[in-house]
């Protein structure tokens, strides 16, 4: 089969130039970076049983992967394959990598069996940041489900894995100094689930997995609110359910049970909890969990919610969150907090948020998102109407909410990260995170077909160059629709959307 003249590239890279014929790839010999290189020649033999084999650097490869920072700016790497060898030179070991995965979507079963197009290509990412978030929290994905999420991510070149690890359903990282968390205050879920939670040694296994493709861990320990899991385990930590007429009203609408202090809560609804601001055990609580967190996390973020804090009077959250801010920091870490937690006025400097209001703002959401910037910080854009994979593609799909809206493939595509809050400095806007929150997701089949193809949409905002000529709809949803034998070839279940020009 020939390939279609838009090469079935998403992300779509900054330069292709592409020239008449194909290289074939009957078997190849690999020589580079030996991480690199092994996690290649195993892609290549899932994707098309070609055998590869890891050769010494010098030897005579088909494919050649080296490390030359003149190939670019971080993360960038150069593709040439108008020669008889394809040569994968990486700015650094990111770049490198990523050149290895627009190889794998360059490989096409031709007339002369698996093949490359001959094209040369140069390529860098827009964005530094490139996430996407799996709740473990309102469902408990174990090791080998987070390391599937984390090479769907991978293969669209995203880089930051945030995993949101505590909410009211359930706590789900082991604290060796706070032992009840875990033991008491992660057995339950969102789903009907038995909950569960990462040992530390398991989320070092995550880590590793992540760090050798080039994935940073972004923990989120949620507070003040999203805490009633951790009134489970230390009920003198967490208030009395805040249940405000309002709220009661939103349970019975969602069907949802109202919280009872101390007992496992395994409603969707939100805002009802937080830890007791005014307590000094509060902040010895927090103190230990986030250093415990920034130990074990190589990664330069801690996130510390701040998110739906309905029930708290805006002078707590803001006593709160200065003082928790400034723990977090005090870490070594970079506080990471969503755009609610801008309001506080002293929230320690540098402090990164993360916008999820909609894409044209309401309220106050803007100005909290640009107090992050005026305090030195950066801005990572999540709007809930365009990036949460969790929104439902179309009205009737049988997985998903419908709280931020209907989100079909081309809203996911077709919003500006710079746009979205005026008058910004361009380099304000540190990325993009698409987060999967999981209320209504078990397993990584059923998140794949909420999260497919619109996924690939993102990834395409977090690194496309804003101005390429092939960053346009109609390109995105015929190239998207040729990375289809990949993700068959996978076991991804994506959905076949009508939008999509599938072959
Ligand atoms: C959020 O969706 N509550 C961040």
């Amino acid at each position: 089969m020939a390939l279609p003249d838009s090469l079935p590239l998403v992300p779509h890279p900054a330069d292709v130039r592409r020239e008449e014929g194909v290289i074939p790839l009957a078997s190849a010999r690999i020589s580079g970076d030996a991480g690199v290189a092994g996690l290649l020649r195993d892609a290549l033999v899932a994707r098309t049983g070609v055998r590869s084999q890891v050769v010494g650097e010098g030897t005579d490869a088909e494919i050649v992967l080296s490390v030359d920072p003149a190939a670019g700016a971080a993360e960038a790497y150069v593709l040439d394959a108008l020669g008889d060898a394809i040569r994968i030179t990486g700015a650094d070991a990111a770049g490198l990598f990523y050149g290895t995965r627009t190889l794998l979507q360059l490989l096409h079963d031709s007339d002369a069996g698996w093949a490359v197009p001959r094209v040369r290509i140069e390529d860098a990412p827009r964005f530094a940041y490139r996430g996407v978030m799996l709740d473990v929290a309102r469902h408990f994905f174990g090791v080998d489900a987070v390391k599937a999420y984390i090479d769907r991510a991978v293969d669209l070149k995203f880089n930051h894995l945030h995993l949101h690890l505590t909410d009211d359903q359930g706590w789900r990282l082991e604290i060796d100094s706070w032992p009840l968390l875990t033991e008491r205050a992660s057995g339950s879920d969102t789903t009907g689930g038995a909950g569960g939670f990462f040992t530390k040694d398991q989320y070092r296994e995550i880590l590793a997995y992540a760090s050798e493709r080039h994935v940073t861990v972004v923990p989120e320990i949620d507070l003040p609110g999203h805490t009633h899991a951790v009134g489970i385990a230390y009920p003198d930590l967490v208030e009395e359910p805040w249940l405000s007429e309002q709220s009661i009203a939103e349970q019975a609408a969602l069907g949802s049970p109202l919280p009872v202090h101390g007992e496992y809560y395994r409603g969707a609804a939100v805002g009802h909890s937080s830890v007791r601001i005014h307590e000094e055990r509060t902040y010895d609580f927090i103190t230990d969990v986030l250093r415990e967190v920034a130990e074990i996390t190589p990664g330069p973020y801690l996130h510390i919610g701040g998110d739906e804090c309905l029930g708290t009077p805006a002078a707590d959250f803001a006593l709160f969150f200065e003082r928790v801010s400034r723990i977090a920091a005090d870490t070594g870490k970079t506080p990471v907090a969503w755009h609610e937690a801008g309001a506080v006025t002293g929230i320690a400097e540098g402090t990164i948020g993360q916008y999820w209001g909609s894409v044209e703002p309401k309220g106050s959401h803007a100005e909290e998102a640009e107090h992050f910037v005026e305090r030195g910080g950066a801005l990572i854009m999540s709007p809930s109407d365009r990036a949460y994979l969790d929104m439902k593609p179309t009205p009737d799909f049988p997985l998903g909410l419908v709280w931020a809206g209907i989100v079909p493939v081309r809203a996911a595509y077709e919003w500006e990260p710079t746009a979205v809050v005026p008058g910004l400095a361009d380099d304000a806007i540190l990325g993009v995170e698409a987060p999967l929150w999981t209320e209504t997701v078990t397993t990584i089949a059923a998140a794949d077909t909420l999260v497919f193809p619109r996924i690939a949409a993102h990834a395409e905002t977090a690194w496309s160059p804003k101005d390429g000529a092939e960053r346009t709809w109609d390109s995105f949803r015929a190239r998207v629709a040729g990375l289809a034998p990949a993700w068959e070839a996978s076991g991804i279940e994506f959905t076949r959307s009508e939008e999509i020009a599938w072959a």
